[in-house]
């Protein structure tokens, strides 16, 4: 599909359904998926791609893996992540969604991308497996969270990403929370102790990726954010990703939580690392140097004397 195809009136429907869910499925038709595909998977996808980076630094065992996808919808998480990876570093990639019509679009999806895929049955897989959940949090009722955590409990590793909403970051925190007796909080976590964050209901756990290039140059997007209402430059992220301990190493001691606000002599950011989440402040001298607080990566590290 391509944007002259567009029905504008599937686009908004979608975005309805995802901010407004409700029970059953969520596809009703192949068209909603490629519609899906081409306009709102593109930015759940930046936001992957940065992850895959990021974790690409962090990952000390090798592949293959298997990846599963779950809730995998036009699986634009697993495709992002096998193309970061290298096919030759993954096993395969089983998709799991309650939408057959979702199943099948991902399996043939990442197919053409030459990457081996099976349909799970909603059961986990009995090898070493890294868990995808994207997307999904808002449409967990407790029985379909039920569903989801065996997955989350024999993965060797997950990965789960929301948009960046209060409510995502809470949901996160909560199963940071329960599962802090065996697992290492790799990204965006600098520690595996209790989250800074618990406690606190004024202050959200998210980041910001930064946003294709084309999201700016190409007049289709530009028409997209407007009649969406959706500000392209920003793609705002509550993300955790959790390992077995010792299988990935963490590279950083801080992270900064949302934007920094920088003025003309300063720059103030909520900032977490191992003694808990607070506003650190620091002087700056230069637009430039001021820029670099201001930060644009998913991990934006609070340095307190920037160098120059
Ligand atoms: C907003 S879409 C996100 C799709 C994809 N993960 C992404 O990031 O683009 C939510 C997906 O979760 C699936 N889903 C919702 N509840 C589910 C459940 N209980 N079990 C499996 N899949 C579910 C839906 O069918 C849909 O494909």
């Amino acid at each position: 599909m391509e944007w002259k195809d567009v029905d504008w009136q599937v686009l908004r429907t979608l975005r309805d359904r995802f901010l407004n869910p409700a029970p059953g499925d969520y596809w009703l038709s192949q068209r909603e998926l490629e519609h899906y595909d081409l306009a709102f998977a593109p930015r759940i996808g930046a936001k992957w791609q940065e992850i895959a980076e990021r974790l690409a630094k962090s990952v000390r065992s090798t592949g293959p893996w298997e990846i599963l996808d779950w809730g995998c919808g036009t699986g634009i998480a697993s495709r992002v992540l096998v193309e970061a990876v290298g096919a030759e570093g993954v096993e395969k990639v089983s998709l799991w969604d309650r939408s057959p019509l979702a199943r099948r679009f991902a399996a043939e999806r990442l197919g053409a991308r030459g990457v081996s895929t099976s349909e799970n049955r909603g059961r986990p897989p009995e090898g070493r497996y890294l868990l995808l959940i994207s997307h999904v949090a808002n449409e967990l009722d407790a029985k379909a969270y039920q569903s989801l955590r065996p997955f989350l409990d024999n993965a060797a590793a997950w990965i789960w990403l929301e948009p960046g909403t209060p409510s995502a970051s809470q949901r996160l925190i909560e199963e940071r929370e329960k599962r802090r007796a065996d697992w290492e909080f790799v990204l965006p976590c600098p520690h595996s102790s209790v989250c800074g964050l618990v406690g606190n209901s004024q202050d959200w756990c998210h980041q910001f990726a930064a946003p294709p290039s084309e999201f700016f140059t190409q007049s289709e997007w530009v028409h997209f954010g407007k009649e969406m209402g959706i500000d392209l430059r920003s793609l705002p992220v509550s993300f955790l990703a959790a390992a077995k301990p010792g299988l990935w190493t963490r590279s950083h001691s801080n992270v900064q939580l949302g934007r920094a606000s920088v003025s003309k002599s300063h720059a103030k950011a909520l900032v977490c690392d191992e003694s808990g989440v607070r506003e650190r402040s620091v002087r700056v001298h230069s637009k430039k140097e001021g820029d670099r607080y201001r930060g644009a990566g998913l991990i934006q590290e609070w340095k307190e004397k920037p160098r120059e």
